[in-house]
């Protein structure tokens, strides 16, 4: 379908011009105002005009707004320490996206295995119904048959497990195999939290074969579930953790974090982007984590999650089919079109997300209020009575 606009038309675009935020709350160019429970699909993490983020920011701009790799800044470093020191990994790389962090993560895996065990030991496993990113290789990562299409030839070294089923996995966990890359809870593929069993099965499996677990953790990272890590539900130690979204608050951020065991895989050269450890997007994600990944911060998370959690599945409803998720990142199952509850929320001034056809999905911003999620839920229970 095309559009008259000077964009390509790779986006369904709602009929809304947004033109501030403030809070939890977007504005439109006609005065109109949402609560919004995207946070620009789970990025605006502080929601719309955080003080302390804008300060950051703004200094760092109007101090140095860029450096080349090839020198350190102090902002890149602050932000490079923090995280490993939040998330008890050894080594991080920047860069500016949860596609590039996840093809990144998917090159030093293979680089560890190549130095290792030599050729053919390259082969990455993704889960069924997974999305990893739009770049060739992450798209093909992406376990959804929709998505390869048109683009051939996709890269090749990939197979997919079907999520949660064990067997599967032992069946292809072959001596090819170098990693498995998975998100705690699938966010694209319709807000499913794996298995505690099937996870803890796997990490058993891949630390008697050496293969290296991988989590994505671009969508349900970053305290979006009351844990800093999707993962730590799951009492687990990745090799590598892909994170992008929430970290940035607004601006373009991705990395993906190591452990000690492939803390010496890259070498220069073996890796690198412009604009990655930018220090205006690193003094902003500096804040985020002060803010956000504190225990106070990701209790409140945690308990504003559970609340709207209830809210939502005291709606008496056949239309609602199930309601899932951890922290501020849930999936209501409907019997529906989830684009028919996308639209007429946004006619309520509620602006939400679909996953598939029948899954509404809500990233609101983690600082939002008990209040505001009343409000949000009383729209969606007027939608659904409707
Ligand atoms: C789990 C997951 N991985 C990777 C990506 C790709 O991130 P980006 O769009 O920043 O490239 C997404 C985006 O939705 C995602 O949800």
């Amino acid at each position: 379908m095309s559009n008259n606009l000077p964009l390509m038309s790779t986006y369904s675009y709602l009929p809304v011009n947004l033109v501030k935020g403030e809070g939890s709350y977007l504005f439109d160019d006609k005065g109109n105002k949402y609560i919004d429970f995207t946070s620009g699909i789970g990025v605006n993490s502080l929601g719309y005009g955080d003080k302390d983020w804008i300060q950051a920011v703004t200094d760092t701009v109007s101090t140095l707004q860029h450096t080349s790799n090839i020198f350190l800044n102090e902002k890149t470093l602050a932000l490079s320490e923090k995280l490993v020191e939040i998330t008890k990994m050894n080594k991080v790389f920047l860069c500016n996206s949860g596609a590039e962090a996840n093809e990144g993560a998917i090159k030093l895996a293979r680089k560890y295995s190549f130095d290792k065990y030599g050729l053919n030991r390259h082969k990455v496993l993704t889960l069924k119904q997974s999305f990893h990113g739009r770049t060739l290789a992450t798209l093909t990562a992406t376990g959804q048959d929709k998505f390869h299409n048109y683009f051939f030839p996709f890269p090749g070294g990939f197979d997919y497990v079907e999520a949660n089923n064990i067997q599967d996995f032992k069946n292809k966990a072959n001596n090819e195999v170098c990693a498995i890359i998975m998100e705690a809870i699938q966010g694209e593929g319709g807000v499913h939290p794996l298995n505690s069993d099937f996870v803890h099965e796997v990490y058993e499996i891949c630390k008697e074969k050496d293969i290296l677990l991988i989590f994505d953790e671009v969508q349900c990272g970053i305290g979006r579930t009351g844990k800093v890590f999707g993962y730590e539900y799951y009492d687990v130690k990745p090799d590598i953790v892909t994170v992008a979204k929430g970290l940035g608050a607004g601006l373009p951020i991705g990395g993906f974090l190591c452990n000690e065991k492939l803390s010496q895989t890259f070498n220069p050269g073996d890796h690198g982007t412009t604009f990655g450890g930018n220090p205006v997007v690193c003094s902003g994600a500096l804040v985020v984590l002060e803010k956000l990944c504190t225990e106070q911060a990701l209790k409140e998370i945690e308990e504003k999650g559970q609340y709207l959690k209830s809210l939502l599945k005291n709606i008496p409803s056949p239309i609602i089919k199930d309601v899932r998720g951890n922290g501020l990142m849930i999936g209501i199952e409907v019997t529906v079109p989830s684009s028919e509850i996308q639209k007429k929320a946004l006619e309520k001034g509620l602006l939400v997300l679909t996953a598939g056809k029948n899954v509404v999905r809500l990233l609101p911003p983690l600082v939002i209020s008990k209040e505001e999620i009343e409000a949000g839920a009383r729209i969606i229970e007027c939608i659904i009575n409707e």
